[in-house]
């Protein structure tokens, strides 16, 4: 081998290596050596005399590969909270791949014999390239001008003559056009996890001025589990300058409608997501709440019944410390076998919001923000599971779908007022 090129090549070499480690750190500088010393190794070995294969034989040592291929990329993907659409997209393109080798090695191309012939071989790649093209993206969901048009021209919503269930339908919509479902899911329905789901982490338990400051200043408060530097900035600044003073109350109207009765509220990014059963600081807000300091609860005092530090100091008032405890008998049709360890979430919202009848216990729901009663009962439940002495937390219940939702409605689980 010549000097020169020798010395070329080192200083090619190191360089990379440099590069490498000034992006990826040592790691990366290690890889890149492991990779150009397995290169050298394989240049040393004396190649094999080729045949040529048949197609079969191509095709049966491809189609392994790629199958096996597909399923990383669409695991991968699945991992990384791809809508399924675009798994499916990634895996079609490997199969695109797999069909493109295939063509370029089934068969050796004769020599060219004039300049004619390579032209009529670059026109017809491109002929079939363009068919395949056009015939893949014509079964495709089409663009369609007058649909993205009318999007467009659609008059700004005006809430002048609404009524309730058209604001909170028009707010939806708001919700919609400023593609808030790119990053936000609602329950069941969206596109990704990158924001909290508004639906499972019940943002309309909040105030309308809180969900209105996380809208127009969403750098101000970060979402519990969205404080790593890329969540920090992806909620986008502009929505005060882009939404109108109607479009905004609408939105938060619809937004104050996203709650379950049946689940503790859900913090965190998907899939690293945990309730307020097992959230220090839900349950800290929720201790203020029980010993009657809390100041968005003044007036509420669990503990002047059921004690502060859980003995009870009423007769006949639940000792939250026994978690074998039965539920009361007293409402008639609504009574659950289960012991207070394992009671629903459903069965603590209930009982708390709405008490006990001919009891102490008041609907307390009625009265004061919800947002506070979880969190509560949160705390209430310390009594019998102490916080520090858990081993596991309570699993994330799955998130609900549509058909749940409408029955939460039909089954009249929401209190009126809604506090
Ligand atoms: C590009 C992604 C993205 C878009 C688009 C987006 N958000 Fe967000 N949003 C986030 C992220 C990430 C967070 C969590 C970090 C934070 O609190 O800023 C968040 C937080 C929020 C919160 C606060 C939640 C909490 O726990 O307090 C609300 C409310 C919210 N978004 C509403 C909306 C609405 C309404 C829209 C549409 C008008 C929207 N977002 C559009 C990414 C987005
Ligand atoms: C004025 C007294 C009083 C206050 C204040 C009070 N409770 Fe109670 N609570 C009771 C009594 C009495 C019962 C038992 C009712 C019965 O079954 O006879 C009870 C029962 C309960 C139960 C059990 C329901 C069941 O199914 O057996 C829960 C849970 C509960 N309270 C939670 C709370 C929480 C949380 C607070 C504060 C937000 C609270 N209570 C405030 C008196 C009170």
């Amino acid at each position: 081998m010549k000097i020169d090129i020798i010395i070329i090549g080192v200083i090619a070499g190191l360089s990379g290596l440099f590069a490498l480690y000034g992006t990826f750190g040592i790691i990366g500088a290690g890889a890149g050596f492991a990779v150009m010393v397995t290169y050298a190794l394989l240049l040393k070995i004396k190649p094999k005399k080729v045949e040529e294969k048949t197609l079969f034989q191509n095709i049966r040592f491809k189609l392994p590969v790629i199958a096996v291929l597909a399923g990383i990329i669409w695991v991968l993907a699945g991992k990384f909270n791809f809508p399924v659409w675009w798994q499916i997209e990634f895996v079609a393109f490997a199969f695109v791949g797999f069909a493109f080798f295939t063509l370029l090695d089934w068969k050796t191309l004769k020599l060219e014999k004039s300049h004619f012939d390579w032209i009529k071989r670059i026109l017809a790649t491109y002929a079939l390239a363009s068919g395949i093209f056009i015939g893949v993206t014509a079964q495709l969901p089409q663009f369609d001008p007058e649909i993205e048009l009318a999007k467009l021209n659609k008059p700004p919503v005006k809430l002048a003559g609404l009524a309730g269930p058209e604001v909170i339908a028009a707010g939806r919509e708001v919700f919609e056009n400023n593609k808030c479902f790119n990053c936000h899911k609602v329950f069941w329905e969206g596109n990704s996890d990158r924001g909290p789901n508004l639906g499972t982490k019940q943002i309309g338990l909040y105030t309308e001025d809180y969900i209105k400051d996380q809208i127009l200043n969403p750098r101000r408060n970060q979402a519990p589990g969205f404080e790593d530097k890329k969540s920090k900035k992806a909620m986008p600044t502009y929505y005060g300058d882009d939404l109108s003073e109607d479009e905004l109350s609408a939105l938060i109207s619809f937004l104050k409608t996203l709650r379950d009765p049946t689940h503790m509220p859900v913090e965190g990014k998907f899939p690293n997501q945990w309730t307020w059963w097992d959230d220090k600081d839900a349950i800290a807000e929720g201790k203020l709440v029980f010993e009657g300091t809390h100041p968005q609860t003044e007036g509420l005092l669990c503990a002047v019944c059921h004690g502060k530090d859980g003995i009870p100091m009423m007769t006949g008032a639940l000792d939250f410390r026994n978690e074998n405890n039965p539920d009361t008998t007293k409402i008639e049709g609504d009574h659950t076998d289960k012991l207070l360890k394992d009671w629903p979430d459903a069965l603590w919202y209930r009982r708390v919001t709405r008490g006990i009848p001919e009891t102490p216990m008041a609907a307390w729901g009625m009265i004061f923000p919800h947002l506070y009663l979880w969190k509560a009962e949160a705390y209430a439940r310390t009594f019998h599971d102490p916080l520090d002495k858990r081993t596991a937390k309570r699993p994330v219940p799955p998130v609900p779908t549509k058909e749940e939702i409408e029955s939460w409605k039909t089954k009249g689980l929401f209190l009126d007022p809604l506090l």
